[in-house]
């Protein structure tokens, strides 16, 4: 599925002015069916809004947003999103099992069947030992790991992931990330990825694509990543590539307070 994003804009009318503050302003990409893209950022310019709005969770102010020409106006199964906050999607009165297989219900496939998907994921997840408890009882790692689990058990056309692996262990992050790779490569599903990560962004992506800060973001520079997978950190053209893009994105944030520097 292809995306089409041109000129898109988001505001949010503030009580005090009549002036119009753009968060997102002249947003352009077009993502093809099959790409795995990384949307880097510095905290706060609407990386998340961004995302949800190709959700279909919050409405764009402006321009135009289509999938396969198709006008996106509300949340759909083919786009399955991980959210940056766990809590906001995850069911407290079901058990993690239950939560992951919410959508397998829902799409009507048996009890054996959703048993056999969950089982898959949660494994893969390393909830093994973890799924009957309900989300109050899970820490946050662990609640964003079941998101993950439920996404990518309901097989969407496209992933929409916002910061999925930023509260994650190393070692869990070092396997989500390999295990999203690969099934990228066995898929081709279309990928929109956030992260605030350098080299999560270069591991990952296919393209990457920097956005300013906000107001009036952006997306103002793209990076063709053209290592083949499974990509090696400590190689040359790795950290080439890396000091590209950080000297860019040094230049981008360097006189945001401090405090907000995230990367
Ligand atoms: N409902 C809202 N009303 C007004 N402003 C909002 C609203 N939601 C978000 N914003 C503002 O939009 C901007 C972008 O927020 P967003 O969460 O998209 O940033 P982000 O790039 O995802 O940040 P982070 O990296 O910290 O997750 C912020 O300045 C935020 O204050
Ligand atoms: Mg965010």
């Amino acid at each position: 599925m292809s995306i089409i994003i041109k000129n898109l804009g988001k505001t949010y009318d503030t009580l005090e002015s009549e002036d119009k503050n753009y968060i997102l302003k002249d947003v352009n990409l077009t993502l093809n069916k099959g790409e795995f893209f990384i949307l880097l950022g510095p905290s706060g310019c609407g990386k998340s809004t961004l995302l949800n709005i190709i959700g279909g969770f919050i409405e764009k102010s402006e321009g135009i947003l289509t999938i396969d020409k198709r006008e996106i106006y509300k949340p759909s199964r083919e786009r399955a999103m991980v959210f940056q906050h766990p809590d906001a999607s995850l069911f407290p009165w079901l058990n993690v099992r239950e939560n992951i297989e919410f959508g397998l219900k829902m799409k009507g496939l048996t009890k054996e069947e959703r048993n056999e998907i969950s089982d898959k994921y949660i494994k893969l997840v390393g909830l093994d030992m973890h799924r009957e408890k309900y989300p109050s009882e899970l820490s946050g790692g662990m609640k964003q790991r079941v998101q993950i689990a439920r996404v990518l058990s309901n097989d969407p056309e496209i992933l929409l992931m916002d910061e999925p692996f930023g509260a994650l262990d190393a070692q869990t992050r070092g396997i989500l990330q390999r295990e999203l790779v690969r099934i990228w490569l066995e898929t081709k599903k279309t990928i929109i990825f956030i992260t605030h990560d350098i080299q999560e962004a270069i591991l990952l992506g296919e393209r990457i694509g920097v956005m300013s800060k906000s107001p009036n973001a952006s997306i103002y520079k793209t990076y063709d990543v053209k290592l083949p997978h499974y990509r090696d950190v400590s190689s040359k053209e790795f950290n080439e590539l890396y000091r590209r893009v950080q000297s860019n994105f040094d230049k981008e944030v360097k006189w945001i307070d401090s405090s907000e520097l995230v990367i």
